[in-house]
């Protein structure tokens, strides 16, 4: 059975003192759980997060990192960096990333190699925007996303990788994909693996969805086969809030 993942996306969200107090919530309401829980502060934070969740079954994970090694990138962070703080996980591709800092294709697919060849697992994001849903287009935008930063690997790294299905229509805007819309798009994303890596690796690869999941729509969108968790933004914030949705599965 695909591996079941809820991961918190905190963007920029939480100072050093309500980083703490999120997770000391967290820690006491998660003991358990049918799918694998992480949480993504902010970098300055991650360390920290780390020592308060050790031994928990909270996995700290990271929203960014640089291609490159090291060297004279003044404000980035490297992949040894991150696992030097406890991270094992990278998200990468964020939409917001996409369009705010102008991450490419191209760079993309440089920052997932540098990941893996650091042991680092990614949950790698794409998603369209509204004007391709409308025109019909979603599914060639998401194609040549996956195509471009991922079709280079070999299958083999795929147990390394987490993908995750966002909307860029859905995010932050109350506005979810019906569970069939995620359904659908999982599905062709699993065939677009399959016709490139073969069928056990399209079948073992985690899909998560995001964009506007929260307490009262995570279980019918989880309940999709394709759909293997999820991605919280807004609502893995609330304590509350993320807990409900970890335990829709
Ligand atoms: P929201 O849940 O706030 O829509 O954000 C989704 C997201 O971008 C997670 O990475």
């Amino acid at each position: 059975m695909r591996q079941q993942i809820v991961a918190g996306n905190w963007k920029m969200n939480n100072d050093l003192a309500q980083t703490e107090t999120l997770i000391t919530s967290l820690k006491t309401k998660i003991k358990t759980s049918n799918a694998e829980v992480m949480i993504a502060p902010t970098f300055t934070n991650l360390w920290q997060a780390y020592q308060t969740l050790k031994g928990t079954d909270i996995e700290v994970i990271a929203q960014n990192m640089h291609f490159a090694e090291n060297g004279a990138y003044t404000g980035e962070i490297s992949a040894r960096m991150l696992k030097s703080v406890g991270v094992k996980t990278v998200i990468l591709g964020h939409s917001e990333r996409r369009e705010y800092f102008n991450e490419t294709d191209e760079i993309l697919a440089k920052k997932v190699d540098a990941a893996l060849a650091n042991d680092l697992r990614v949950i790698f994001c794409f998603g369209e925007v509204l004007a391709d849903r409308k025109s019909g287009n979603h599914e060639n935008v998401v194609g040549s996303q996956i195509k471009n930063a991922l079709f280079h690997l070999q299958a083999w790294h795929f147990k390394n990788i987490v993908l995750a299905y966002e909307p860029v229509w859905a995010i932050g805007t109350g506005e979810t994909a019906t569970a069939e819309q995620a359904q659908d798009m999982h599905a062709f994303i699993r065939k677009t693996l399959a016709d490139q890596f073969g069928h056990e690796i399209a079948n073992n690869v985690s899909i998560l969805y995001g964009g506007s999941v929260k307490p009262n729509n995570a279980n019918e969108i989880f309940d999709k086969p394709d759909v293997d968790g999820g991605l919280i933004g807004g609502a893995a914030l609330n304590a509350d809030d993320f807990y409900a949705i970890v335990n829709a599965f």
